[in-house]
């Protein structure tokens, strides 16, 4: 099965600054390659400072004709934008899986998820309601209205190329800001493809701009918007210290920032649970994307009474996984990202064992006929894992499930919150009771209750903690992209 696309032009290998489809400032380029061989199969351009400064001055040029556009055109543009995705979700699809490795269906499937955030904010833009606040004296007016921050700097993670990216920039042109934006260094071209689609729906020149960067020059690309007073907000996924040093140097030009960082989510199973739904919760929680995502369980807590039968049909499960490249239909693990990957999986499956856990499915690379490259790992199951071991401090951001045994509820609350990180938590009970107390107790942003699939659109994405602050999606997700202005007109009486 092919993963190249339909429309060769959804791959333009350039960046776009204001109108103008450009290579690098110095002409480098950064190779793009498919984490199912390592096989370099595309480039782009290798962005550099003068390139990141020149979409600023196009994304600063363009912010006060684009804050002027009614917010019900914007919205026409932005549901063009929407549409023109999901007519091309079969080849976004497949430039997701080829850069990303996710299997196709998940490719598909993603592009839908990026359209869903598009669409809504599209309605969002549309209801960017402001307030009239009664006044405490007479012959006053006072006012408090939403406007949009200015020029925004995007700066996206790889596990969702194309999702990632939408739930950034929807709401940031929603709300009538202008962008700025850098992809992953490992997924560049589901973002070039979104932003020429974005292009073609309506989205004038400067008012959304990309870079695209090697590992190595990212920081000087990223430098140049911290630096800059006129970019006004930062938005960004990925890890726990990165954030923090986007948060420390942003402090000098005080801009709003969004960070979606780090998660180590705990997923609990009472002995009250239904435990086939359990099972089934964990697997779409822990295999999505094969285990590579923020909200992925980290750390699997059974009660006693559950915890052999539960890890006996987990154990099935796990093993009965199908891992091949996402070129293959029947994939439903995918490689991963790359080798850095791969070695921390098995860094943490390595110290896992060797402080006491046992693995009951999978915990090796996988290297065969259908798994052939260097980034496959088995979908694996330990158990005996405790708060010692590295799989429990930190993400493995892999298809890894370290289960411990627990007592108590009491027991099992104290060990889920014992962490730095807040972002996701999941249980499952039947006790409503219990459900709302656990709820109440866990220390994160989002909280699963006998599901395991919790995003949407319409939902509020974001976490505690080290795990950052700002929502993604929902109505919140449009007022990380405003501030309040206040308008009091006196002299009325
Ligand atoms: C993430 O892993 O950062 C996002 C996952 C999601 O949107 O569900």
């Amino acid at each position: 099965m092919t993963l190249e696309p339909e429309r060769k032009d959804l791959m333009p290998g350039l960046q776009l600054i204001g109108a103008e489809w450009r290579e690098a400032s110095d002409a480098r380029r950064l190779d793009v390659s498919d984490p199912a061989s390592d096989g370099v199969f595309a480039s782009v351009p290798d962005g550099t400072a003068v390139d990141a400064r020149a979409a600023t001055d196009a994304a600063h040029a363009a912010f006060p004709a684009w804050r002027a556009v009614p917010a019900k055109q914007r919205a026409q543009i932005l549901k063009r934008w929407n549409d023109l995705v999901m007519a091309h979700q079969e080849d976004l699809g497949r430039l997701i899986s080829r850069e990303q490795g996710k299997p196709l269906a998940e490719g598909r499937g993603e592009v839908a998820y990026a359209a869903s955030y598009i669409e809504w904010f599209a309605e969002e833009a549309t209801r960017a309601n402001g307030e009239i606040i009664p006044a405490p004296v007479t012959g006053r007016r006072m006012l408090a209205l939403r406007e949009p921050v200015g020029v925004v700097a995007a700066i996206t993670p790889w596990n969702f190329p194309a999702a990632m990216i939408a739930r950034k920039i929807a709401p940031a042109l929603a709300a009538g800001c202008t962008v700025v934006c850098k992809p992953a260094e490992d997924t560049p071209l589901t973002s070039l493809a979104l932003v020429k689609l974005a292009q073609e729906a309506g989205v004038p020149p400067g008012v959304l701009n990309i870079v695209t960067a090697s590992r190595e020059r990212t920081p000087e690309v990223v430098d140049a918007w911290l630096d800059d007073p006129r970019v006004r907000k930062i938005t960004f996924t990925g890890s726990t210290p990165v954030g923090k040093h986007l948060a420390r140097r942003s402090a000098d030009t005080l801009k709003k920032l969004s960070l979606e960082l780090g998660g180590n989510a705990p997923f609990i199973v009472f002995d009250d649970a239904d435990i086939d739904a359990a099972v089934e919760g964990l697997m779409a929680a822990k295999f999505r994307n094969g285990g590579q995502t923020c909200v992925c369980p980290n750390r699997v807590f059974v009660q006693s009474r559950v915890h052999d039968a539960f890890v006996d049909k987990l154990a099935a499960r796990v093993g009965a996984l199908r891992v091949g490249p996402a070129s293959d239909e029947g994939s439903q693990i995918g490689p991963m990202i790359n080798a850095r990957a791969v070695d921390k999986i098995e860094r943490h499956v390595r110290d896992a064992v060797s402080r006491g856990a046992r693995v009951v499915a999978g915990g090796k690379r996988l290297r065969d006929a259908r798994c052939d490259g260097p980034n496959y790992y088995a979908p694996t199951v330990l158990v005996n894992a405790d708060s010692t071991m590295e799989c429990s401090c930190e993400e493995t951001f892999g298809p890894v499930v370290p289960v411990t045994r627990f007592e108590s509820e009491a027991e099992v609350i104290a060990a889920a919150n014992e962490t730095p990180f807040g972002l996701a938590a999941y249980f499952y009970s039947t006790d409503v009771k219990r459900i709302w107390r656990v709820a109440d107790a866990l220390e994160s942003g989002i909280v699963g209750i006998n599901e395991g699939a919790l995003a949407a659109e319409a939902a509020p994405f974001g976490g505690v903690k080290e795990s950052g602050y700002g929502r993604e999606g929902s109505v919140h997700g449009l007022e990380d992209y405003m501030h309040i202005k206040y308008v009091c007109q006196g002299g009325l009486a």
